[in-house]
């Protein structure tokens, strides 16, 4: 019987979000009804993570609950980069799951789901890469103010720790044309800030050399849009942030002031080990240079501690460069062994203590230095996107350029408009600021 209502959870990074937006987009032109309620749906969808070995374990814990539950029948569908990473395996462990489709696979979730619901037999979809055209436009968006956008899918990088490129293919960018359109459609329908998307976006129009168009040159394009405000990117790989990104950042009044630069390790030998192909001494010296260029920019991170083989000194390596850099943001984790991946094949000889105690080492610091950054901007003027009220409905919530929240007093009518806020104190990671 044909499905009427919908769930679907999210766990893993922003694609995963936006492409659940596309699958819920997709399910509501078939005539379903999204709900939020696990437990009065008639379709589960789980589009899942597999870039660390929790974030496996949380949604096979949670489908193998589902699997004990004896109520009515219900169809399950297993999406994401744990599907390409499992595939049909999945089903000798989670019997109860109806459907596999891989990242890659999307634009077949119709298809999938009316060959379910004919035959009643199991179905798995798993491309390795990804060639369709998806239905952006259609997405189901969560936020009425701010869009992710796909510029770029798959990954070419190949660091020895990730799982990523098996289990979203080669980087394959969208065409530029496409991209405009559907920023065009956004900003009519009232969408302020767009994040581009991709696992690297600054390898964006590499792969087709032929367009002769870079990151930066598509940066120019959207920065013509009238009525774009606010232009973020998500996620950068070093290497390919050049002197054109940072002088579009100095020069483009869209472009939001803030990089992520994932420096994951600070020991070249780490850095080899890692294939992330840069030195630390050449890491520092795009930092300097951007810095030079952007002076007022926020920078963001992704550290791994605990890699195969990193020793004590090598950690301090990785202390010294937070210490040094002193990064807005900082995610940082503990080394994960991925199957399929080289790392794998190497020996996790960094004691689980060890890699938490550095861990903790490293999280400590950061938690001093952000809010050290926080405290030197206190008495600034900045730019905020006012997004909805707080959970404490005394203030609205807002975004600033650079990426914190700040929460004031102000009236419901700006909600959806760009404010000006003076920035006077902050509690834990929320600047409180007075509208201007
Ligand atoms: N493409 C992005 C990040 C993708 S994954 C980039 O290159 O920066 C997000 C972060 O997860 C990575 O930056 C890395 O810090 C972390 N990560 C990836 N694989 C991991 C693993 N096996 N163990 C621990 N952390 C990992
Ligand atoms: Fe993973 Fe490296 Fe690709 Fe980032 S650049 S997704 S860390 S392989
Ligand atoms: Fe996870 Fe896949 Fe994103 S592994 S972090 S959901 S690309």
């Amino acid at each position: 019987m044909e499905p009427k209502t919908f769930y679907i959870r999210t766990y893993g990074c922003q694609m995963n979000e936006l492409d659940t937006e596309v699958m819920a987009g997709i399910l509501a032109k078939r005539g379903l009804a999204q709900t939020e309620e696990e437990n009065k749906a008639d379709l589960l969808i789980f589009n899942t993570c597999s870039i660390r070995d929790l974030a496996e374990r949380k949604v096979m814990g949670k489908l193998g609950q589902l699997g004990r539950q004896t109520k009515r029948k219900r169809i399950i569908g297993v999406t994401g980069c744990m599907a390409n990473a499992k595939k049909e395996s999945l089903f000798q462990k989670l019997p109860h799951v109806d459907f596999v489709l891989g990242t890659n696979n999307i634009h077949d979730l119709d298809t999938v789901l009316d060959e379910v619901l004919h035959t009643g037999e199991q179905r798995v979809r798993t491309d390795e890469d990804f060639y369709e055209e998806l239905d952006y436009v259609a997405a189901k968006r969560q936020d009425p103010y701010k869009a992710y956008v796909s510029i770029i899918r798959g990954c070419d990088k190949y660091c020895t720790y990730c799982v990523v490129p098996y289990t979203r293919g080669k980087e394959v960018s969208r065409v530029q044309k496409s991209i405009l359109e559907e920023v065009k459609d956004l900003v009519q329908k009232g969408y302020r800030e767009i994040t581009l998307l991709g696992q690297n976006v600054n390898s964006y129009g590499k792969d087709q050399p032929q367009w002769g168009a870079l990151f930066h040159d598509l940066l120019y394009e959207l920065d013509k849009i009238e009525g774009l405000t606010r232009v973020r990117f998500l996620t950068s790989h070093p290497v390919d942030i050049t002197r054109n990104l940072m002088e579009a950042i100095r020069d483009l009044p869209s472009l939001c002031e803030h990089v992520h630069f994932p420096l994951q390790a600070g020991s070249s030998r780490v850095l080899r080990k890692m294939h992330r192909i840069y030195t630390k001494e050449e890491y520092f010296e795009k930092i300097a240079l951007l810095r030079e260029i952007v002076p007022n920019v926020a920078l963001g991170t992704d550290m791994i501690v605990g890699f195969p083989t990193e020793t004590e000194e090598e950690f301090c390596e990785t202390y010294e460069a937070m210490c040094e850099i002193r990064y807005d943001n900082a995610f940082l984790y503990t080394y994960s062994p991925r199957k399929g991946t080289p790392a794998k094949r190497w020996a996790d000889d960094v004691p689980e203590e060890v890699k938490n105690d550095r861990h903790q080492r490293l999280l400590a610091l950061h938690t001093q230095i952000s809010v050290e950054k926080m405290q030197e901007k206190i008495g600034e003027k900045v730019e905020v996107l006012v997004e909805r009220r707080n959970k404490d409905a005394r203030y609205l919530k807002g975004l600033t350029r650079c990426w914190r929240n700040v929460i004031f007093v102000g009236d419901d009518s700006l909600i959806g408009t760009i404010q000006t806020v003076k920035l006077h104190g902050h509690s834990h990671h929320t600047f409180l600021g007075n509208l201007l």
